[in-house]
């Protein structure tokens, strides 16, 4: 089993996608969609991004390694009436289903950050987007001080090493790879532009039981707390985690939890 696909196919990241739908609708607001463009949303999960990109009339493909999650992505966009939205199983690091030339505009929000191969998944995007066409991602970032840095940094702490020759997927957050990675496809660095940007967790109960979902649901967090348990180092894990959210959390709303999270936002125009 390809290990990539194992990680996103455990526990269930619909869930966690449930407490960003807010952020994922307001970055499609300001992508600038017009009807009937051609969109690719790589990495797309259960379509937190893709789905409110084809209520704006786009005609969206979702691409996404996790068979479970291109299910719940098409479940939605069945049960939302949208027929121009439809997900399928497909590895960032190889498009090969995918024409050349083929999308106006390729979105991959925490996404194809996580394949393997990160100058194979720069080489396929650029290939795929259209001459014209454009390459929004967002990317976290490693070391932040915020919420998803910290969490992967924390969980980090209580994994094996990874296997040698394993590129951090948080190296598409920082600058200088990013640079090199789309210039090695063909892109002039001076069309490759940054921002930082904010994504908000919110959840309709305090931070700790927004823990207890990625403890259940989201594969990253999952293989922490097994080799933690192995370990006997469960409670140390939960508590720092439940620290963390909880030190992150400025909702104003007592019992109930608004995190923001910083990533930085990558455009391309090949
Ligand atoms: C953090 S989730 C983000 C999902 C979605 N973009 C969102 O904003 O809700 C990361 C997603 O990337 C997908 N993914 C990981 N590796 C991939 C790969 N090699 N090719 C395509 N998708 C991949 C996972 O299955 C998962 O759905």
């Amino acid at each position: 089993m390809n290990p990539n696909k194992a990680l996103w196919e455990k526990g269930d990241f619909t869930r966690i996608a449930a407490s960003m739908r807010d952020s994922g609708e307001k970055l499609v607001a300001d992508l600038g969609i017009t009807p009937g463009m051609k969109i690719l949303d790589l990495g797309c999960g259960d379509g937190t991004t893709a789905l409110p990109a084809a209520k704006l009339g786009a005609d969206v493909l979702g691409v996404d390694i996790a068979s479970n999650l291109v299910a719940a992505g098409n479940r939605r966009a069945q049960d939302e009436g949208l027929t121009n939205l439809r997900f399928q199983e497909g590895d960032a690091s190889n498009l090969e289903d995918l024409s050349d030339d083929s999308f106006d505009l390729i979105v991959s929000i925490f996404g194809a950050m996580f394949a393997p191969k990160p100058f194979d998944v720069a080489k396929e995007m650029v290939r795929v987007t259209r001459p014209g066409g454009r390459i929004v991602m967002g990317n976290w970032i490693p070391n932040d001080p915020t919420l998803v840095a910290q969490i992967l940094k924390t969980s980090a702490a209580y994994s094996p090493p990874p296997p040698e020759g394993f590129v951090s997927p948080m190296t598409w957050g920082v600058e200088d790879d990013v640079v090199e990675r789309f210039t090695a496809a063909g892109v002039p660095a001076d069309k490759i532009s940054f921002a930082r940007d904010t994504y908000r967790f919110t959840f309709p109960s305090p931070p700790a039981d927004l823990v207890a979902e990625f403890r259940s649901y989201y594969g990253p967090t999952m293989n922490a707390f097994d080799a933690a348990e192995a370990n006997g180092r469960t409670d140390e894990l939960q508590d720092e985690l439940v620290a963390l959210f909880n030190a992150q959390n400025d909702s104003p709303n007592p019992g109930t939890t608004s995190i923001p999270a910083t990533f930085l936002r990558v455009t391309v125009t090949p």
